[in-house]
């Protein structure tokens, strides 16, 4: 059966002071284990991204690397790592950020991508957008174009778009909480 977007939204749990006082956290794993929910998430996604030329899926670790990796396979792109530090075994590109709760830094190899490339960023929420930022930096910094950042979930109050829409960066959010 199809999901709709609401579907989706109410199959996405809240867990209060988590994994801090005061943050509630917007939990994925009730969605990914609705056959439905998932598969309709990631047709939206498709529908979506389908006819835009996307060479490569940038996946964020790890929540990203899910939707990512399902989407790339349903598009018949390729899925570029983006890791936590330590994790890629070539020689990488860094860049730290700031999270809801706390701090992080990302890299990928730095021959992952070229200027040929046309690249959808795919994680599964969007919060403060650190994360997406440094993304941005990464694959941009190896000369690859950003077409646009996807994500399951966002969370308006947090500024994430608007912190996207001053970076230049394209965004879609399937819902919001
Ligand atoms: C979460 C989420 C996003 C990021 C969003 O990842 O999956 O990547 O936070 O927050 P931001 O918009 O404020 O940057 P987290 O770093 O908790 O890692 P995980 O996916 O490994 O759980
Ligand atoms: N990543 C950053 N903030 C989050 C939240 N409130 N819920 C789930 N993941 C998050």
């Amino acid at each position: 059966m199809e999901s709709t977007v609401t579907d989706i939204r109410d199959s996405i749990g809240a867990i209060r002071d988590y994994p801090k006082p005061g943050i509630i956290f917007r939990d994925i794993t009730p969605l990914l284990q609705d056959p439905d929910a998932f598969r309709s998430a990631i047709k939206l996604l498709k529908q979506r991204y389908s006819q835009l030329g996307i060479t490569q899926i940038a996946a964020i670790e790890a929540r990203g690397f899910i939707f990512g990796s399902a989407l790339a396979y349903a598009m018949g792109c390729g899925v570029t790592l983006l890791r936590k530090p330590g994790k890629l075994p070539g020689k990488v590109v860094s860049q730290s950020y700031q999270l809801e709760y706390g701090s992080d830094q990302l890299e990928m190899h730095e021959n992952a991508l070229t200027m040929n490339d046309r690249v959808l960023i795919v994680d599964d929420l969007l919060a403060t957008g650190g994360t997406v930022i440094a993304a941005n930096q990464l694959i941009t910094s190896l000369g690859a174009d950003v077409i646009e950042a996807a994500f399951v979930v966002s969370l308006p109050e947090l500024g994430g778009e608007d912190k996207l829409q001053q970076a230049g960066v394209a965004c879609y959010t399937l819902c919001q909480f």
